[in-house]
């Protein structure tokens, strides 16, 4: 489940000066495992400076395109996008994890009005679906938000151009800029009264089929609550959180008792045994057990697994919806087992 594959570079581009688009070719004994939906993620791993680093990035390209390829974005003190941007050439083999992820556009062979609502690098699965709903229907619509600070630090200018230039009026483009006064585009962040101009004004008459939010949580949440403002049903709504800002609970509120956990991953069951006070993943890291995971900050959804025996609860949970938590789904890198037994299985999710 956790299986990596190497994967050869083939492109970089430079989209920007703190941010490339890295392109992978995908070999034909591996187009089966690497197919994906639009706005789905790929986790990359890498041993940097002498540790093992795994990202997950979001893919940009549509999966009619060749070449599979993420965006990434230079962080201040971040190991991964550094090397990315700064080390990482043509050529280079890099271990990569197969699509994961649940924020997802599928065609449904009908014509689909679709909203992109995207600030920074969270363009990157926006773009993925935008290119996915222009091309699956000759009478689909996308309309896409798109914050910045700057046009120097938008990602993916020329893609949405060459968008622009191959659907016309099917692609409408509100671009906002916080740092940068620009004609024909909005000054501030991307915010309710962005939302209300876009959708109760200009796209009054549209009526959407759904709406993708990427970005930073305060962005998706004030969207998310201006768009159910405006009458959007909240399951017309999907969104995808590049960073969270939510404050985690102190652990001194967990019970700090032992218990006995049984895994299944890859049809192998292992046993173990942990503190209620550590959280599951990191005690199945410890114990040498190759749990999948990426962001380990309860953001990517690449730990799910489901509790079929004893209870674990999550300090934080963004991801899963209160249907699944009760079908026993848990991220397992923010979970604390709460009984003195439980079993995990990962290969049920
Ligand atoms: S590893 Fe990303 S949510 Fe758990």
């Amino acid at each position: 489940m956790s299986e990596f594959f190497s994967l050869k570079v083939s492109q970089i581009e430079q989209l920007t000066d703190q941010s490339v688009h890295v392109s992978f070719e995908i070999p034909e004994s591996l187009k089966a495992a690497f197919a994906y939906k639009a706005g789905q993620y790929i986790t990359l791993k890498q041993n940097i400076r002498q540790q093992e680093v795994r990202r997950a990035y979001s893919i940009a390209t549509a999966p009619s395109e060749p070449l599979l390829g993420v965006g990434i974005k230079q962080v201040q003190g971040g190991l991964f996008s550094t090397y990315a941007n700064e080390a990482l050439r043509p050529g280079d083999v890099l271990e990569v994890m197969p699509p994961q992820g649940r924020f997802v556009f599928e065609p449904n062979g009908s014509a689909q009005h679709i909203a992109g609502i995207a600030a920074g690098s969270g363009i990157t699965p926006v773009l993925s679906i935008a290119k996915t709903v222009l091309e699956s229907h000759p009478e689909s619509f996308f309309m896409l938000i798109y914050g910045n600070k700057t046009k120097d630090d938008q990602m993916y200018t020329k893609a949405i151009d060459a968008l622009k230039d191959t659907y016309g009026e099917r692609l409408k483009i509100e671009y906002v800029y916080s740092r940068a006064s620009i004609p024909r585009a909005h000054f501030g962040r991307i915010d309710r009264s962005i939302i209300n101009f876009a959708f109760k004004n200009k796209f009054a008459d549209r009526a959407f089929d759904a709406f993708y939010l990427c970005g930073p949580e305060e962005m998706i949440q004030e969207s998310s609550e201006a768009l159910q403002v405006l009458g959007v049903h909240q399951d017309l709504i999907h969104y995808e959180l590049f960073t969270s800002s939510k404050k985690e609970e102190a652990p001194n509120s967990l019970p700090n008792g032992m218990t006995k956990v049984q895994v299944l991953l890859d049809e192998v069951e292992t046993s173990l045994e942990m503190k209620q006070t550590e959280r599951l993943l990191d005690a199945l890291l410890k114990n040498k057990i190759d749990a999948p995971y990426s962001c380990q900050g309860g953001v990517c959804s690449s730990c799910i697994a489901r509790v079929t025996k004893g209870n674990a609860v999550m300090i934080k949970n963004e991801i899963l919806t209160n249907n699944e938590i009760a079908e026993g789904l848990i991220l397992t890198c923010q979970a604390h087992p709460t009984t003195s037994e439980i079993t995990i299985d990962f290969d049920d999710v």
